[in-house]
């Protein structure tokens, strides 16, 4: 199977990077953030708890979840922007940090990479957990003040009204900033497949870095 993992933190640029080394080598990508993100809005949706295990352990059993190149879909449902939103936000590292529900994504993502003999995934744990024995290993990180930066833009601002003002601007990234601070303190110290670089995995420091020269890299390694 070839696999290509590429891991590291929120805002490292793993989405474009992971897409267009998919869209280069004519694999299919999956973004398991998205899964965690999905699951999280399942589990609010049905009035949860993020907090309660058992409930959310139940719910990632149960759910139906699609998430495709472009769109996620729970139980039927389109929430490709809900997913994104803040209240997923707020509660996704606690949902994440789950074993129970990390147990069944990582299934779920196994047996997506098995019906296509292989694939590009990103996330946090593909390389150390999920595909030890990943063909490509690749670790993406830039400086934090960047990744904060790059997720306000990216993201589309459901924390922000307006980018057109540079004081708003502002205001966001460092909202931002101190939501990715959070985020990736919960990611990297739990006990259940920590945030890690993988011992064999090519680290990528992406801050002064071009996409172009990224993609060129990473396609070089594979
Ligand atoms: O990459 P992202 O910001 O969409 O990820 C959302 C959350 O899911 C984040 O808290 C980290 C977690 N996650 C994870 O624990 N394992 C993965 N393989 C992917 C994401």
């Amino acid at each position: 199977m070839r696999v290509i993992a590429i891991d590291g933190p929120a805002g490292s640029g793993k989405t474009s990077v992971a897409r267009a080394v998919a869209g280069r080598l004519g694999l299919e990508y999956l973004d398991t953030g998205a899964m965690y993100r999905a699951v999280t809005f399942a589990v609010l949706r049905a009035g949860g708890d993020p907090a309660d295990d058992g409930f959310s352990e139940k719910v990632a059993r149960a759910v139906d979840l699609r998430v495709e190149q472009d769109q996620v879909f729970v139980d039927g449902v389109d929430a490709t922007v809900e997913i994104r939103g803040r209240s997923v936000n707020r509660a996704v590292s606690q949902v994440a940090a789950n074993p129970g529900v990390r147990s069944e994504m990582v299934a779920r993502q196994r047996e997506w990479v098995r019906r296509r003999g292989g694939g590009v995934l990103e996330g946090r744990d593909i390389g150390t957990v999920v595909f030890p024995d990943a063909a490509v290993k690749v670790y993406l990180t830039a400086d934090h003040a960047v990744r904060a930066l790059r997720r306000t833009r990216q993201d589309g601002l459901a924390d922000a009204p307006s980018l057109s003002d540079g004081g708003l601007e502002a205001a966001a990234v460092e909202a931002v900033a101190a939501d990715l601070a959070r985020r990736d303190l919960i990611d990297s110290t739990r006990r259940a497949a920590p945030l890690a670089v993988a011992p064999d995995a090519l680290v990528i420091d992406t801050t002064d870095k071009t996409f172009d020269a990224t993609i060129e890299q990473i396609l070089e390694l594979v």
